[in-house]
């Protein structure tokens, strides 16, 4: 089928056991929504995951329950193009392409790089982080995308993918969709529930304040009643003076639908406590089909397999003939067989 909607790419990676909200309201949810009006491909980026070591178990693990939680959050493999991305070998062959196009100044100024290698210390540091955004540079640009769904942090790599398919396409003629960052208008801000003033990130000093979409109801029941809030009582949206409930009213309303205003209506004359509570039940039932349906996946690794073999196979067909066409207007002898 020839599609004419525009094409979006995304990935996410594979290193945690379980999406958390911030994750899930910032990016996943508005690849489930892109999936009828764009063409859509998603991946896991296995790949970006190795940057920083990774114990073997574990990342097969977290590959698996990542794709899982993407099909239990709705994406739907008849619907978008689902994959890991290391089942695509071309990612890292065009990668090397790109890597040799690339100045080792303009990598350097890369600020993701900059700060993750900072807190980790050179000799921590791999080379591997290092071209991160070069790899990504290939996700993006072996598919022809047009669109980036990513938050406001990945711009820069969205940016250097721009200046290296302009730079390609200048050198060795046109090859590449020069793509546009499709920053996702946060539907909202979501903070860590002990640190409201700090995105809910899985960097975060503890696990207490990350809400994660796979923990059981006991757990995210006492993560929200335990969330810190300020020492008033007067339920109200006042992000600076009451940073904590402003954020419960935050995420109570991205998940149900309701206005901050009705909310805030809903809570009047009630305290602290009344909204905590309530949110931790919502958030139960809320997600409660969210788990079951990762759960059924996670359960029959078969129809897993299928559905990322038959992604994968959706993916070579567009990256294969992307690189074919690179190797041919580098000067690669074409192999014959
Ligand atoms: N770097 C992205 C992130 O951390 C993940 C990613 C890898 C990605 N390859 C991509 C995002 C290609 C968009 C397109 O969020």
């Amino acid at each position: 089928m020839v599609s004419h909607r525009p094409r979006v790419l995304s990935g996410i990676q594979p290193t945690s056991g379980s999406f958390h909200l911030g994750n899930y309201l910032g990016a996943v949810r508005q690849w489930v929504s892109l999936q009828d009006s764009h063409d859509a491909f998603y991946m896991v980026v296995d790949l970006h995951a190795i940057t920083v070591e990774q114990e073997p178990a574990t990342l097969r693990e977290n590959t698996r329950t990542s794709v899982a939680q993407l099909l239990g959050v709705g994406l739907d493999p008849e619907r978008c193009t689902l994959f890991v991305q290391s089942h695509v070998a071309e990612h890292a062959q065009l990668a090397w392409v790109m890597n040799c196009i690339t100045g080792f100044g303009e990598a350097s100024r890369m600020t993701q790089f900059k700060d993750k290698s900072a807190k980790q210390g050179a000799d921590r540091t791999t080379v591997g982080l290092f071209t991160y955004p070069v790899l990504q540079v290939a996700d993006i640009l072996l598919y022809q995308a047009d669109q980036v769904p990513v938050g406001e942090d990945q711009r820069q790599h969205v940016e250097l993918t721009r200046d290296l398919a302009e730079r390609f396409n200048h050198r060795y003629g046109q090859t590449f969709t020069v793509p546009n960052p499709y920053i996702l208008k946060e539907t909202a801000k979501i903070f860590d529930l002990q640190d409201p003033t700090a995105k809910m990130s899985k960097s975060a000093s503890s696990p207490k304040g990350i809400v994660n979409l796979l923990d059981e109801a006991k757990v995210s029941a006492k993560k929200f009643k335990s969330a810190v809030t300020d020492t008033g009582t007067v339920v109200s949206f006042d992000e600076k003076e009451k940073p904590g409930v402003s954020n419960l009213l935050s995420i109570y309303s991205a998940i149900s639908g309701r206005t901050v205003a009705e909310l805030v209506e809903h809570f009047d004359g009630k305290m602290y406590g009344a909204l905590k509570t309530e949110l931790a039940e919502f958030f139960t039932e809320w997600v409660a089909p969210i788990q079951e349906r990762t759960r059924t996946y996670l359960d029959d690794p078969a129809q897993l397999d299928a559905i990322l073999a038959q992604g994968a196979e959706k993916a070579r067909a567009v990256a294969e003939q992307t690189l074919t066409t690179t190797y041919d207007r580098i000067g690669f002898l074409p192999a014959k067989r």
